[in-house]
């Protein structure tokens, strides 16, 4: 198909990654359509969070490929590499924000390190921008500290697209957070592809929100993706440790 947006912006071929004796990733094949939002489903230790860092190059795989925009990043140096990471954004977990920096700051990080050409007064347009974006105002001279958990998501966001990535990856977003405030970052998720058109990838063990979010699902399960489509296909996966991982959650609902 020629439309731009079912065009694969990552494509993963045949990627296998050792430590040591510990085969982490056996032959990962997967593509993520620019513009849609897959969500990498597993268990503890299934290898989610290496995948991802195979997806910006901080891991080298032992074989395979890892095509981003078009462009194998494998055989990259550290300089083609710093290119190719800032068509990303990334949303850590909670504790990623700079404590000790204002929300201002910490928006603007990445901006100062990369644009410094633009100017304070750019650079403050700019991430009044992105927090009005993330549904945050007023908010830059506040300290992380005095946020609450889902506007300290939001800040992380807005931190994440300062830049315009292409790509925002997500390492388990909703981990550890209450109801409302899994809500508000689904939310986010959601609104972060509606209104920007970035791909996001998503990693989680919260079944709930990959379903809300997610245009595909795929399921890693020992290092191996053993299931991956729609999230309505997926949920009757005949896989068995993927049916039983989402059984602990349809099984209760
Ligand atoms: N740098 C490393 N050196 C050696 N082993 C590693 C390294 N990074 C990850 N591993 C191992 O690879 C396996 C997969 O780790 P990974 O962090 O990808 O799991 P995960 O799916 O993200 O789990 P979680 O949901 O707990 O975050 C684990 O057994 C881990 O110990
Ligand atoms: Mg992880």
């Amino acid at each position: 198909m020629s439309d731009e947006k079912t065009k694969p912006i990552i494509e993963i071929v045949e990627l296998h990654k050792s430590f040591g004796e510990h085969h982490v990733l056996k032959g990962i094949t997967l593509s993520v359509p620019a513009g849609s939002t897959l969500v990498i489903l597993g268990g503890s230790g299934s290898g989610k969070t290496v995948l991802m860092k195979h997806m910006i190059g901080l891991l080298k795989p032992d074989s395979g490929r890892v095509v981003i925009d078009g462009e194998d990043i494998v055989p990259m140096s550290p300089e083609e590499l710093e290119k190719i990471r800032r068509k990303f954004g990334m949303v850590f977990q909670a504790a990623a924000l700079f404590d000790s920096m204002t929300v201002y700051e910490n928006v603007s990080f990445a901006l100062r390190e990369h644009r410094k050409e633009l100017g304070e007064a750019k650079m403050r347009e700019i991430v009044r921008d992105k927090l009005a974006i993330v549904g945050l105002k007023d908010v830059e001279d506040k300290f992380p500290a005095s946020l609450s958990g889902g506007m300290r998501k939001r800040v992380g966001l807005a931190r994440a697209i300062v830049l315009d990535p292409k790509i925002v990856l997500y390492d388990e977003p909703t981990t550890g957070l209450d109801p409302i405030t899994t809500d508000y970052v689904d939310e986010m998720i959601l609104d972060a592809k509606k209104q920007l058109g970035v791909t996001s990838v998503v990693i989680s063990h919260d079944i709930a929100s990959a379903f809300k979010v997610a245009d595909n699902i795929a399921f890693l399960y020992q290092g191996e993706i053993v299931d991956q489509g729609h999230p309505s296909t997926l949920r009757h996966t005949q896989h068995p440790g993927a049916k039983l991982f989402l059984q602990t959650w349809f099984g209760k609902n």
